[in-house]
């Protein structure tokens, strides 16, 4: 399968350790629902070395039950009947649908291939209006690997701050990029208009665990903290006792991570690149290329068909919006022999029909 939405790679040997040592030791009760404060220094203290701004572990953060948790409050929080919320298309749908039921309307900005997926921060800022409420920008984006740079970012924050509108940063894939390094909106702007989201699942190969953060403004974290609390009341007590031991030690871990996908990504796109009418550009981040089939099949939901006949899986293009009609998500965060094996059979079923 090349559908999962998570590495098929280890978690760290030493952070699983320390789960065990925090299971044993105790550790496994609430915790207060911002998360301890052990894991709210260590995050503070990463996210400022790796990304810049100036965070306060006491009033800033809030971990959560995966990055999806953080986004689903701070959707709820802001978001309101009418308003206006930008989003990425192609583009991951979780944001879409909580969107919509808050009864705000959602608006698409296209993510453009060409030159190499990029996130372009004047399309973004052409479509506000004075019905925008927040700004969706995911970057390395799923599914495209599209990034925005720091010049894009800094545009984009401050327009956005001029006009009152808050931008929701989805990083969760910032360990994997691929040409030079990643920006975040951290370092470009302020906090009065930020929502920063960030998980360990996909930096950590932790899915399972849950366990991501929000940063904003202390009077957002307080709102998200309210509704947290008769959600989940906190996040996973043994990662956050476990992580706030390993997060700032983890810079091997996460270089060879890197390479590992970075390594897969390009075998992935030579092998794709070699079929013909089959068009794979290079993703610059993330754990997906989305490649374009439309050559040999338009309709990515037939495509899917069609692969999954010849035994593997992928994620139809549709999936992500408009935008991805013909393409096919697939994800390279998995060991290269079963790439290979993938690509054998994608190109044995589309040379004989
Ligand atoms: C773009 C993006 N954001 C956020 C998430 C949320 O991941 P988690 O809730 O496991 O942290 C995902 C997961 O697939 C994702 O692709």
């Amino acid at each position: 399968s090349l559908s999962a939405g998570e590495a098929r790679f280890d978690a760290p040997p030493e952070l699983i350790e320390l789960a065990v040592k925090a299971m044993q030791g105790g550790k496994n009760l609430y915790t207060s629902t911002n998360g301890i404060p052990q894991i709210r220094e260590a995050v503070a203290a990463f996210v400022q070395k790796k990304f810049g701004g100036t965070i306060d572990p006491g009033t800033n953060i809030l971990m959560t039950v995966g990055g999806m948790e953080a986004i689903f409050l701070a959707a709820r929080i802001l978001l309101e009947k009418g308003d206006k919320v930008l989003l990425p298309d192609p583009g991951w749908g979780v944001m879409r649908t909580v969107a919509e039921r808050q009864g705000a309307l959602v608006e698409s900005y296209p993510l453009e291939e060409k030159g190499g997926w990029v996130i372009d921060a004047d399309a973004i800022v052409d479509r506000m209006d004075e019905k925008t409420k927040l700004v969706v920008v995911n970057s390395p984006s799923n599914p495209t690997g599209a990034t925005l740079s720091k010049k894009g970012f800094s545009l984009l924050m401050q327009k956005a701050q001029e006009k009152g509108i808050f931008v929701l940063s989805d990083e969760v894939y910032h360990n994997y990029v691929y040409e030079g390094e990643h920006a975040s909106a951290l370092s470009c702007g302020s906090l009065d208009n930020l929502i920063f989201i960030n998980s360990f699942s996909k930096t950590f190969a932790v899915t399972g665990w849950r366990l991501g953060y929000a940063i904003a403004h202390p009077w957002i974290i307080r709102q998200m903290g309210i509704f947290k609390e008769s959600i989940s009341l906190c996040s996973f007590s043994i990662g956050q006792w476990a992580m706030s031991e390993f997060l700032n030690k983890s810079d091997a871990y996460l270089n060879k991570a890197r390479e590992f996908c970075r390594a897969n990504m390009e075998r992935m796109v030579a092998r794709l690149s070699a079929i013909p009418g089959v068009r794979c550009t290079p993703p610059r981040g993330g754990f997906y290329v989305f490649a374009d089939f439309s050559a040999i099949e338009p309709s990515s939901q037939n495509l899917f068909k069609r692969l999954l006949d010849a035994g593997v899986a992928v994620v139809p293009g549709v999936f992500f919006g408009s935008k991805g009609e013909g393409r096919a998500r697939m994800m390279f965060a998995c060991p290269g022999d079963h790439i290979d094996r993938c690509m054998d059979r994608i190109e044995e079923t589309l040379a004989s029909r």
